[in-house]
C-alpha cells in the first residue's frame, strides 16, 4: 500500500508545525455556513446573444390524463428563454446593484440615527436581469478554473458513492453521472472556450453535483452570498380528499378560496406536470416524489419550496406564466436580490473583474508566497467539537422561521421559547407552542426538536413530532439531553395513560445528530438490538488520513485517552490541559479511526490494515473500500450517552412503551441523513412497522417512505481541509518525493471561495445483502400511499387522528389509500417503479440543457 509506505517514513513524534512547503491557504479555507445555492437554471448556448432558440417534437404523450382534466399539446414547443447580456450590461449591471446596495444601506444609516431598533438590512431587491448581466460579467480564468477542477476532484474521491453513480443500480431511478469524467469534460470545455463565463462554469459544476440527488453532496460558491433568485410564489399539490391525484394552485389563492381556486394547467405553456417533472429533477432527494413534493410548500416543518426558493438559481428571464383550469393566463414577476453579509458585501464592486477578485477568489490560495512558520501556526484552524458524529440538515430549518414571519403566521420559535439560565438548564417543557401547530404538545425538549402529543381520539393516539434530529440554532446545547428527557417523560406519560397506539412523523425531517436517531430507536425498543453498518471508499487520501489517523490514535493512545475521559469527564479533554489528548480524540472522531468502531462481529478491527482495506468490490462497480463497520455507541466521546449504552447501559430493562403493530410511520419522502439510519434500525430490527407516505407525482403509483439521502455521515470540505492540515503537520514529509505525493493526492485549498461544500462519506450497507449495494440506491415502497389534502396539509393534529382512524379505528375521512392500504396483506409490495411517461418528458425537456 502506498499510503502507508508513504508516511511510515515521516516522524511520527514531531508535533511542531514546520510545513514551509504546503500553501498557508491550503488550511485557511473559511469554515462553512449553510446558504441558499445559485444555478442558472438555463444554460446559455456558447454564442448566442439572444433568446429564442426553439425545439419541438411531437410528444406522444398523455400527460394530463394522469394530472386530470386539462388537455395537453400534442407538440411540445420548447423555447430556451435563455437571455444572454449584451456588452453594455456588462459594464454598467454590477456597478448599478452596487450602488443600490450603498442606497439601501445609507437609508439605514439614516433611520438608525433616530430609530436605534431599525434593522440591519441584508439584501434589497433587484432585477432578476440586472442580477444575471453582472454574474455574467464575471469574468473567466481559464489556469485558475483548472486548478479549481483538479483541486475540487480531490474533495470529490471522498464521496462514498462516486463509483456507484456511474453505474447505478436497476430500479434506483438514478440517472448515470461520472463525476470524474464530467470534471473532465467541463475542464475541455474551459480549455476549448467553450465555456466562456465565469458564471457558467459555476453552474455547470453545481449543476453536475445537483443531478446526484444526494441531499450530502453539494458546492455553494460565494457569489451566492451577493446575489439570490426567488420565484413569485409559492405552489402547493392539493388532492380534494387525499386519495383523489392532487393538483396545482398557487398557494395564497388556495388558503384564500379553498377548492374554489383554480389550479394550474400549464406553466410558461408546457402541460403543468411537464414543466414540474424538469423542475424537480434539480432536486436533492433520491426520490422522484420527494423532489415533486420539495418544489411545493409545506407546514410541517414549514418550508417555502423550490419554486419559491428556485434552488437560488436564474431562472432565465424576468417573469413565468401560468395558465389556470378557468383558462385565464396570468404573467407574474420573478424575483432577485443582491445580498450581503459580514463576510462579503457590494461595496466597490463596480466590474464583473470587482466580483471576480472580491467575491469569487479565495484569498487564502493566494497567500502561498508569503507562508512562513508563523503564518503557519496563525492559520491553524479553532479545534473541532469532539462529539464523534456529524451534525446534519438536509434542510435548514431556519427557512422555517424565515417562513413564519413572511406568512405571519402566530407561532412560536426557539427564540420566544424561554432560555436556560442556570447551569442545569430545564431540558423540557409542557403545553407550549410548537412549531405552527394549533396545539401545543403535552412535551418537548427544551431545543424544540420534537414534540409529543396525545390525541383527544377514542383510540388516545399518541403522537411524536419529529421534523428534525438537531436543533434549528448550530449553537444549540443539550440536545441529546432534552431529546432524551422529552422521550422518557412523554413515554411515562403514555404509560400512564394507557396509550397504546404511536405515530412517529418524521415529515420533512433531513437528518440531524446521529446519536439522536439511535436514541429514539433505543427508547422505542429499550432491549432490541441497534446497529448500522457503514462502509467509506478507500481511495489513496482516504488511506493516507486513516494511517495518519492510526498513529495519532494508537491502541496504546486510545487506551490512554479513555482512562482520562473516566478521571476527568470528556468536557474537561480540551486543548489547554490536555492537548495530546484532544489530538488523539480528534483523530478518533475524524471518521478514519477503527478506535470506535465495530465490525459485524461486534469486535474492534484489530489493525488499520483490517480497518481500511482496502478491500475490492467488483460486480455491478469496482471500487476499493474499508471494511464493514458501525460506530461503537459504547466508546465514550459522547458528553452524554445514548440509552442503552455506556452509562445508561442498564436501561435496555425498561419496559418497551408500543408494540410494534401499534406504530405508524409517517413520512412525506423526505426522510434523510439521520432519519434513514432510524428508519433503516426500524426497518432491520423491527420489520414490518405500517409506513404512510403523503404527497408525490399524481401518477398513483407505488412511492417510497424513505426518500432522502441514505449516506450515514457527511463530511464538509472544511473538515476534509482539516484532516489534510493535521497529516501535515504532525508528519511534515522530508523529501521531495513523499511531498509530492502528499500534494498529488490530499484535498488543499481551492482557488475559489465557496459558502458550504460537503461529500456524503458513508454508504449505509446491509450486512446481510450479497451485492453490498449502498442504501442509497434502494428505495421502498410506503405500505401507504395519500396525497395532502387541504385540512391535512394545513392541520397536522387533524392528520394524525385521521390517520389513526385509518389504520386502528373507523370513521376516518380518509376512504383508504390513494395506493396500496394499512390492514394486513394491502400494503404495495415491490420496488418502487419508475413512471415512465414522466421520464419521457423530463429526458425530452433536458435535453437541450445537458447537451453543453
Ligand atoms: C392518448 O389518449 C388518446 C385518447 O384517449 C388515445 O387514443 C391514445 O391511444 C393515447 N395515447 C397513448 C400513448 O396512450
Ligand atoms: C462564437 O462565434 C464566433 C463566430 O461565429 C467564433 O469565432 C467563436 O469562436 C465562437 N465562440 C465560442 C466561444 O464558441
Ligand atoms: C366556494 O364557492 C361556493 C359557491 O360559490 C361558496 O359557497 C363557498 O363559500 C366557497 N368556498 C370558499 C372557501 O370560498
Ligand atoms: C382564474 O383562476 C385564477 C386562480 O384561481 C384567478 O386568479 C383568476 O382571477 C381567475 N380568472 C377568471 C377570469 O376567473
Ligand atoms: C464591506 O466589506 C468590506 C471589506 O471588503 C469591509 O471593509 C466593509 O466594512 C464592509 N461594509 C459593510 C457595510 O459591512
Ligand atoms: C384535546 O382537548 C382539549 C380540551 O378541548 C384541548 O385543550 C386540547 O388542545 C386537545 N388536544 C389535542 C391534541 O387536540
Ligand atoms: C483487488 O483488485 C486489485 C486490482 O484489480 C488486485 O491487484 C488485488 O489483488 C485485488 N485484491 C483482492 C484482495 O482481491
Ligand atoms: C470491473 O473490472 C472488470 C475487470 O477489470 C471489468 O471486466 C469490468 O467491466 C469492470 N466493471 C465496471 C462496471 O467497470
Ligand atoms: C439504571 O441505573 C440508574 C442508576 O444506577 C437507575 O437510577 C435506573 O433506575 C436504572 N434503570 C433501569 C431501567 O434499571
Ligand atoms: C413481516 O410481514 C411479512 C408479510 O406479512 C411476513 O412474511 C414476515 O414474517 C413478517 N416479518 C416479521 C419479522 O414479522
Amino acid at each position: 500500500m502506498r499510503a502507508r509506505a508513504a508516511l511510515q517514513l515521516l516522524s511520527a513524534a514531531n508535533f511542531v508545525a514546520a510545513i514551509s512547503f504546503l500553501p498557508v491557504a491550503a488550511f485557511a479555507q473559511a469554515d462553512t455556513t449553510t446558504a441558499v445555492p445559485i444555478q442558472a437554471f438555463y444554460s446559455a448556448p456558447p454564442n448566442s446573444s439572444t433568446s429564442g432558440t426553439t425545439y419541438s417534437r411531437d410528444v406522444n404523450i398523455n400527460a394530463t390524463t394522469r394530472a386530470g382534466t386539462v388537455t395537453a399539446p400534442r407538440t411540445l414547443t420548447y423555447t430556451q428563454t435563455e437571455y444572454t447580456p449584451n456588452p453594455t450590461a456588462f459594464r454598467t449591471a454590477c456597478a448599478e446593484i452596487s450602488s443600490s446596495y450603498a442606497s439601501r444601506l445609507s437609508v439605514y444609516s439614516s433611520r438608525v440615527a433616530t430609530d436605534p431598533d431599525t434593522i440591519y438590512p441584508t439584501r434589497v431587491p433587484v432585477r432578476p436581469r440586472e442580477a444575471w448581466d453582472c454574474l455574467y460579467s464575471i469574468p473567466l480564468d481559464r489556469d485558475l478554473t483548472l486548478e479549481f477542477i483538479s483541486g475540487v476532484a480531490k474533495y470529490l474521491q471522498f464521496q462514498s458513492t462516486i463509483e456507484y453513480l456511474k453505474n447505478p443500480p436497476a430500479n434506483s431511478l438514478q440517472d448515470p453521472i461520472d463525476i470524474i469524467g464530467s470534471l473532465e469534460k467541463l475542464a475541455d470545455q474551459v480549455r476549448s472556450g467553450e465555456i466562456a463565463h465565469h458564471i457558467r462554469f459555476e453552474n455547470a459544476f453545481r449543476k453536475l453535483l445537483q443531478r446526484c440527488h444526494d441531499g450530502h453532496l453539494g458546492f455553494t460558491f460565494n457569489s451566492a452570498s451577493l446575489v439570490t433568485f426567488r420565484g413569485p410564489f409559492s405552489l402547493i399539490s392539493i388532492s380534494p380528499d387525499a386519495v383523489e391525484k392532487p393538483k396545482v394552485y398557487v398557494e395564497t389563492d388556495l388558503m384564500e378560496n379553498g377548492l374554489n381556486a383554480s389550479y394550474i394547467t400549464r406553466i410558461d405553456g408546457y402541460e403543468v406536470e411537464a414543466w414540474l417533472a424538469e423542475f424537480a429533477d434539480f432536486g436533492s432527494s433520491q426520490s422522484p416524489d420527494a423532489r415533486y413534493n420539495a418544489v411545493f410548500a409545506n407546514r410541517d416543518p414549514g418550508s417555502d419550496g423550490t419554486f419559491y426558493s428556485l434552488y437560488g438559481w436564474y431562472p432565465g428571464k424576468n417573469t413565468i406564466s401560468l395558465t389556470y383550469a378557468n383558462a385565464s393566463t396570468h404573467e407574474y414577476d420573478y424575483r432577485a436580490y443582491a445580498r450581503w453579509n459580514s463576510a462579503l458585501n457590494w461595496t466597490g464592486i463596480r466590474t464583473g473583474s470587482d466580483f471576480y477578485q472580491k467575491v469569487v477568489l479565495n484569498p487564502a490560495y493566494f497567500q502561498v508566497s508569503s507562508s512562513d512558520e508563523e503564518g503557519v501556526v496563525e492559520a491553524a484552524p479553532a479545534p473541532e467539537p469532539t462529539s464523534n458524529e456529524n451534525v446534519y440538515h438536509v434542510h435548514d430549518k431556519k427557512k422555517v422561521r424565515k417562513r413564519q414571519m413572511r406568512t405571519g403566521i402566530a407561532t412560536t420559535t426557539t427564540s420566544t421559547r424561554p432560555s436556560p439560565t442556570s447551569t442545569i438548564p430545564q431540558l423540557v417543557y409542557f403545553n407550549y407552542p410548537y412549531m405552527q401547530h394549533r396545539v401545543g404538545p403535552y412535551v418537548q425538549d427544551l431545543n424544540g426538536i420534537i414534540g409529543g402529543y396525545f390525541l383527544n381520539d377514542t383510540l388516545d393516539t399518541a403522537v411524536l413530532d419529529i421534523s428534525s434530529f438537531s436543533a434549528d440554532d448550530d449553537d444549540a446545547e443539550f440536545q441529546l439531553a432534552g431529546f432524551q428527557a422529552a422521550l422518557s417523560t412523554f413515554f411515562a406519560e403514555a404509560r400512564r395513560r394507557g396509550s397504546k397506539k404511536l405515530i412517529l412523523d418524521v415529515r420533512g425531517n433531513g437528518g440531524g445528530l446521529v446519536a439522536l436517531g439511535f436514541e429514539l430507536y433505543k427508547q422505542l425498543f429499550p432491549s432490541a438490538p441497534a446497529h448500522s453498518f457503514y462502509r467509506i471508499r478507500a481511495h489513496e487520501a482516504a488511506e493516507i488520513f486513516a494511517t495518519a489517523a492510526e498513529q495519532i490514535a494508537s491502541d496504546k493512545a486510545t487506551e490512554e485517552l479513555v482512562e482520562l475521559i473516566e478521571s476527568v469527564g470528556i468536557e474537561n479533554v480540551d486543548g489547554d490541559a490536555y492537548p495530546e489528548a484532544l489530538e488523539v480524540a480528534l483523530a478518533i472522531s475524524s471518521g478514519f479511526s477503527r478506535q470506535n468502531t465495530l465490525d459485524v462481529d461486534g469486535k474492534k478491527p484489530e489493525d488499520l490494515e483490517t480497518f481500511i482495506g482496502p478491500y475490492n468490490v467488483s460486480g455491478l462497480v469496482n471500487d476499493t473500500v474499508s471494511l464493514l463497520v458501525e460506530t461503537d455507541l459504547n466508546f465514550p466521546l459522547q458528553e452524554t450517552d445514548v440509552s442503552g449504552f455506556g452509562t445508561r447501559a442498564n436501561f435496555t430493562s425498561t419496559p418497551q412503551p408500543f408494540k410494534k403493530e401499534d406504530i405508524l410511520f409517517l413520512s412525506d419522502g423526505t426522510c434523510a441523513s439521520t432519519c434513514t439510519i432510524f428508519a433503516e434500525l426500524l426497518k432491520r430490527e423491527q420489520a414490518n412497522i405500517s409506513t404512510v407516505v403523503m404527497g408525490g407525482r399524481p401518477n398513483d403509483g407505488p412511492s417510497a417512505h424513505v426518500g432522502g439521502t441514505h449516506g450515514s455521515r457527511v463530511l464538509t470540505y472544511a473538515n476534509l481541509l482539516r484532516n489534510s492540515r493535521r497529516v501535515v503537520s504532525l508528519f511534515p514529509p522530508e523529501t521531495d518525493e513523499q511531498e509530492q505525493y502528499l500534494i498529488n493526492n490530499i484535498p488543499l485549498a481551492l482557488p475559489f471561495g465557496f459558502l458550504y461544500g460537503a461529500i456524503n462519506f458513508r454508504d449505509a450497507i446491509r450486512p446481510e445483502d450479497e451485492t453490498a449495494t449502498p442504501l442509497q440506491f434502494a428505495l421502498e415502497p410506503a405500505d401507504c400511499r395519500l396525497y395532502f389534502s387541504p385540512i391535512g396539509f394545513t392541520d397536522s393534529v387533524y392528520l394524525w387522528g385521521e390517520l389513526s382512524k385509518l389504520k386502528w379505528g373507523t370513521g376516518s375521512s380518509f376512504e383508504g389509500c390513494a395506493v396500496g392500504g394499512l390492514q394486513k396483506g394491502e400494503g404495495s409490495t415491490g420496488f418502487v417503479p419508475d413512471d415512465p411517461e414522466t421520464v419521457e418528458i423530463v429526458n425530452y425537456i433536458l435535453q437541450p440543457l445537458r447537451s453543453p
